[in-house]
């Protein structure tokens, strides 16, 4: 195999014979010789290699190439005199492994990201969604890092189910049934018991009640998969299909978590910042100048915490004017959720205590019986990066609450079951992946953070 070129450009000096794989992002042809910038993906950037008439097929093969060829490239590696680089490759052969016809989108300009994503199946290639990536990547090693140090076990949650863990009603259904002529009933509704699954099936919303499963066995466990919500929301901060993290721990109550969400955020951060640090420079330079100090803040400043009803009396008294009007009951719009934290405390912010009509049926019921012990992180920009509660551990107040909401305790009926086994305190949190991904790289929309969005009316590739 060829040399890696993050490899290659870490090397402490030039020298020796090196082979490299990659794409062009150009070639240069001057007189003499052909300046040939190849990426392999590796790192954000990528290295020169610089061709002259001695290397065999100079004319016919590297006089040829242009952006977006796929190239092999050997020689040595030497000093660059050139400013910007280290170091070069002094070919002594260039392969040319796949050429481009001449109608290759992605020409040495910037394109606008709406553009890009009619071409996801090649906007890896560009500066910008290659760190997108790369940094994708090193927070979700570090996200397992961070549990795996912790004794977390990590459980897989199923993405086909009956429940409705949110009881929002926000579902994909999953069916081999045939659309046009599906079979009845009696009454005239789908047979769903002649479906594939015999019920009703839907893609998840949260894989939180497996969670919860497993905390009540193994303490501590973590989910890390794709979550899906029909939600028809057209918004920078909304996919159909996004990855959710969901840690659940048992004997712990609201504190606790509050706790290990902030030790996780910023461990999150500091290891991206650390391992993704040429990525990182791009975001500051070209998306988002300042970003590289508001994540080192973040992961130096206590998280603010408040409760609902003290974030409420802070939006009443703002001095600006929202959209959505605030009063005690009402859930909380992105915009006061930003207004909370990038206005009110200049720092991320942990909201807790919710009213429980406005939050779902699994939640802890304060003993004042109308909130409940919910917490939301929110943090500058995104807003809600984090939802998560205290969960209603007691078998009757959890039974008398889903009566209240009209959900079918008989559908649940496992769920109900873990509170008259061995129920405990327990709790844990959501977080989008894509939304930590977004924060941290502060790209304005989520659609450019994850490789193939899912949107209403759009999932093409
Ligand atoms: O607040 P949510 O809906 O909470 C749950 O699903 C709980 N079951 C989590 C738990 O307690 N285990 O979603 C959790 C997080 C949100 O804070 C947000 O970051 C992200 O998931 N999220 C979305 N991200 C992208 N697109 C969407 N449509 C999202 N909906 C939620
Ligand atoms: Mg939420």
């Amino acid at each position: 195999m060829a040399d890696v070129i993050r490899e290659l450009l870490a090397r402490d000096e030039a020298g020796g014979q090196v082979e490299v794989e990659g794409w062009l992002r150009t070639a240069r042809h001057s007189k003499q010789v052909t300046f040939l910038e190849v990426h392999d993906g590796s790192a954000f950037a990528g290295i020169q290699a610089v061709a002259n008439p001695e290397v065999p097929g100079f004319e016919e093969v590297v006089r040829g190439l242009s952006t977006g060829c796929a190239v092999r490239v050997q020689g040595e590696l030497v000093d660059s005199p050139g400013k910007g680089q280290r170091f070069e490759i002094h070919a002594g052969q260039v392969e040319r492994v796949g050429g481009v016809d001449d109608d290759y989108p992605l020409q040495k300009k910037r394109h606008g990201f709406e553009f890009l994503r009619t071409i996801a199946h090649l906007r890896p290639r560009t500066n910008t969604l290659g760190a997108v990536l790369r940094v994708r990547n090193a927070a979700a090693a570090a996200v397992h890092e961070f549990f795996q140090e912790r004794g977390f076990v990590y459980l897989q949650a199923p993405i086909v189910t009956l429940a409705d863990a949110e009881g929002a009603g926000e579902m994909f259904r999953v069916t081999t049934l045939p659309a046009g002529d599906p079979p009845r009933e009696e009454g005239g509704a789908v047979d769903f018991g002649r479906d594939f699954f015999g019920s009703e099936a839907h893609l998840t919303v949260s894989g939180q009640l497996e969670a919860e499963i497993g905390a009540l066995a193994l303490s501590r466990v973590y989910t890390f998969g794709p979550t899906f919500r029909a939600e028809n929301s057209n918004t920078s901060r909304h996919l159909a299909e996004f990855w959710m993290i969901e840690p659940e721990v048992a004997f712990c109550e609201l504190p606790g978590l509050m706790d290990l969400a902030e030790e996780f955020l910023k461990a999150v951060f500091a290891r991206v910042l650390e391992r993704a640090p040429d990525d990182m420079e791009f975001f500051e330079a070209r998306i988002a100048p300042g970003i590289l100090e508001t994540l080192e803040h973040v992961v130096k400043s206590p998280f603010e915490r408040m409760t609902y009803d003290d974030a409420v009396r802070i939006l009443e008294q703002a001095k600006q004017s929202f959209e959505f009007p605030v009063r005690w009951g009402v859930d909380l719009q992105s915009e006061h959720e930003r207004y909370l934290t990038e206005q009110a405390v200049g720092r991320p912010v942990i909201v807790t205590d919710y009213p429980k009509d406005i939050k779902a049926f699994y939640m802890y019921v304060n003993d004042d019986g109308r909130t409940v012990r919910a917490m939301d992180v929110l943090v500058p920009k995104v807003g809600e990066i984090i939802g998560g509660s205290q969960r209603e551990h007691r078998h009757d107040v959890l039974l008398q609450r889903m009566r209240d909401l009209e959900i079918p305790s008989e559908d649940y009926w496992w769920y109900l079951d873990l509170r008259r086994f061995g129920t405990a305190p327990h709790g844990g949190f959501g977080l989008g992946f894509e939304r930590i991904v977004q924060f941290m790289t502060g790209m304005a929309n989520i659609r450019d953070v994850i490789p193939f969005p899912r949107v209403p009316g759009y999932a093409e590739f």
